[in-house]
C-alpha cells in the first residue's frame, strides 16, 4: 500500500475551563471535547523523493502547516526512516473557527503514516507525536468524547455523549487563539463550567444534565468586535437549540438539539445569513 485517504473530523468543546497560566506560557485547561461528523478528507501518498508536499485547495493556512508538521513529528519521534510524501487535503471544516480543523488534519496524517509505514505502533506512541504538533491534536487522534487536561494533551476517554444533533455556525471573522488567551485574566473568571457535573451527567447518560452544563469561559474574554457570538447564541436558542456555546477559541457557535427536524430547520434559517453553517451529529 502506498497511499490512503482518511477522514479528519471536527471537534466541539462541550465545556472549556482555563485553570491557570503556566510558566511555559501555556495554560492548564479542563475541557470536555467531542467529535462531530463534519470532516475533511486527507490523502497521503508515499513518493520516491524525500520532500513533503501538501496541497490544501487555495489554503496555505494552519491546515497545511500542521499536516506537514505532523509528518515531520512522526518521522522524528517514532524513528521511522524518512519518506517523501504528497498530502492532499479536501477542506470542509472552516479554518480559524474553533473546530480543530488543522489539528484534525494533522491527526489524520499521523494515522495515515502509521497505516502506511508502521502498523505496529501503539496509540500512545502516536499520541506523543501528536502532542508535539499542537495541544488539540492528541484529542483529534483519539476522537469520541473525552476529558482533556494539561495543555489539552492529557486525555481520559469518556462514555459517548448522547446522540445530539449539532448545528454549527461560523460568523464571518476569525479569532486568533494566542490573542484570545492573552486577553484571559484568571482572577476574572467567576463563572466556570461545572466540569465534574458534566462528567457525572455523561456517565449517567443524562441528556438534560449534559445540555445544562455546556459552557466555555473564553466567551467572557471576547474582544468587542466579536459580540456577534452572543447574538448567534441567542438566535440558536430561539431556533430551538437546547444548549448553545462557542467552541474552543471561536468564533463558531454550536447549538445542540435532540430533535432532528428542529436542528434541520435551525440550520436552514441560519444558512440564509451565514455561509458557513453546518448540520452535524456528535460522532
Ligand atoms: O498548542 P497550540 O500550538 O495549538 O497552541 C497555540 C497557542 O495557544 C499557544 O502558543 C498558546 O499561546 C496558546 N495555548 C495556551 N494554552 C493551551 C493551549 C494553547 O496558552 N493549553
Amino acid at each position: 500500500m502506498t497511499n490512503i485517504t482518511l477522514p479528519a473530523y471536527a471537534k466541539l468543546n462541550l465545556t472549556l475551563d482555563i485553570l491557570r497560566r503556566r510558566e511555559d506560557g501555556y495554560h492548564d485547561l479542563q475541557m470536555v471535547m467531542q467529535t462531530v461528523d463534519l470532516h475533511d478528507d486527507v490523502a497521503v501518498a508515499l513518493t520516491g523523493d524525500e520532500g513533503i508536499e501538501c496541497l490544501c485547495g487555495d489554503l496555505t493556512g494552519d491546515g497545511t502547516n500542521l499536516a506537514v508538521r505532523a509528518a515531520e513529528a512522526f518521522f522524528a519521534e517514532t524513528g521511522t526512516p524518512r519518506r517523501g510524501l504528497f498530502i492532499e487535503i479536501d477542506k470542509q471544516i472552516p479554518v480559524q473557527a474553533g473546530l480543530g480543523g488543522g489539528s484534525a488534519d494533522a491527526a489524520a496524517v499521523l494515522r495515515a503514516l502509521r497505516k502506511l509505514l508502521r502498523p505496529e505502533l501503539l496509540g500512545e506512541e502516536l499520541e506523543r507525536s501528536a502532542a508535539l504538533v499542537g495541544s488539540d491534536v492528541p484529542f483529534c487522534l483519539r476522537g469520541g468524547t473525552a476529558l482533556a487536561e494539561g495543555r489539552g494533551e492529557r486525555l481520559t476517554s469518556l462514555r459517548a455523549a448522547p446522540p445530539f444533533y449539532a448545528v454549527l455556525c461560523k460568523p464571518d471573522f476569525g479569532i486568533s487563539t494566542p490573542e484570545l488567551f492573552s486577553r484571559v485574566r484568571i482572577a476574572d473568571i467567576w463563572n466556570r463550567p461545572d466540569t465534574a457535573g458534566m462528567l457525572a451527567a455523561l456517565h449517567r447518560g443524562d441528556e438534560e444534565g449534559v445540555l445544562s452544563r455546556v459552557k466555555n469561559v473564553f466567551e467572557a474574554f471576547l474582544p468587542p468586535e466579536c459580540m456577534e457570538v452572543f447574538t448567534l447564541k441567542e438566535r440558536m436558542r430561539a431556533l430551538g437549540a437546547e444548549a448553545a456555546a462557542m467552541t474552543g477559541s471561536g468564533p463558531t457557535v454550536f447549538g445542540l438539539f435532540r430533535d432532528e427536524d428542529a436542528a434541520d430547520e435551525a440550520c436552514d434559517a441560519l444558512a440564509e445569513d451565514y455561509e458557513e453553517t453546518y448540520f452535524t451529529q456528535l460522532a
